[in-house]
């Protein structure tokens, strides 16, 4: 019997406790209950319901379109296929539209989100939300923050381009973690930055830090799961890697 069949859900406590102890967090998309109950397990510690549903499911060209109805359906059909026995912590992310006109805004979409078997929501951007997250999670929300490249801003920051790479850029992109964790962040995805930044974060910040193309020195990493399995629909980002290279199954990719 695998130690996974026996293990205890996966808890705020435990993310932290493996962020201070040194050891490595998986993340990985995931938007259905086929595949929850796979990334189960498989050994994934977070699994995360993202808006990247709106590339990789619906075939949009970015994360905008997609609704908080379509987040709350996928969050209910990952937490079903958990189950009540399911290890992974269970993220889903907050559609663009939903929390950034402030507070109120953002705890009615929050709410939607853990009524759906979320425990924790993701939301894009830095110093400017941390009232937003402090509010949330005064009101029992748990919050994931989100910096560097914020893909539902992609119009603003005029493409999907690597973020924090002056000297300044990097202090600012260290400046909205801090923020975002002062407010009462639990853990913080950091996307597209250099690995001196990815690794300045982890140091620096005080929580999780959960890279995307930041290099191999944050507290975990976070994968879409297409992208691991390598299906993904247009071009890969250059820092993913098909784990179904050398493995003959699915879980032998997911477990690697
Ligand atoms: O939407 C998503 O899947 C994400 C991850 C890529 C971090 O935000």
């Amino acid at each position: 019997m695998s130690y996974l069949e026996n293990a205890k859900p996966v808890t705020l406590a435990e993310l932290a406790r493996l962020r201070s102890e040194g050891e490595k967090i998986a993340v990985l998309t995931c938007y259905d209950a086929s595949f929850a109950a796979l990334l189960d397990r498989c050994g994934a510690d977070v699994l995360l319901v993202g808006d990247s549903l709106g590339n990789v499911l619906q075939g949009h060209g970015s994360t905008l379109p997609v609704t908080l109805e379509q987040m709350a359906y996928h969050t209910g059909c990952v937490a079903r296929g958990l189950g009540t026995r399911g290890r992974p912590f269970l993220i889903a992310d907050m559609p663009f539209g939903t929390y950034q006109a402030g507070p109120e805004d953002a705890f009615r979409a929050s709410a939607a989100a853990l009524q759906a078997g979320a425990q924790m929501v993701k939301i894009e951007g830095g110093e400017w939300i941390a009232r937003t997250v402090e509010f949330l999670t005064q009101r029992g929300v748990p919050v994931c923050g989100h910096v560097g490249l914020t893909p539902q801003s992609v119009n603003a920051l005029g493409g999907y381009r690597v973020q924090g790479k002056t000297a300044e850029a990097a202090d600012a992109v260290l400046a909205d973690a801090k923020a975002l964790a002062r407010a009462g962040a639990s853990m913080i995805v950091v996307e597209c930055v250099p690995r001196d930044l990815g690794a300045r974060l982890t140091r620096e910040s005080g929580v999780p830090i959960v890279g995307i193309g930041a290099g191999p020195d944050c507290t975990g990493q976070v994968l879409v799961i297409q992208d691991a399995l390598g299906i993904q629909p247009g071009r890969a980002a250059r820092f993913v890697r098909n784990f179904m290279t050398g493995h003959d199954s699915i879980e032998r990719a997911i477990a690697a």
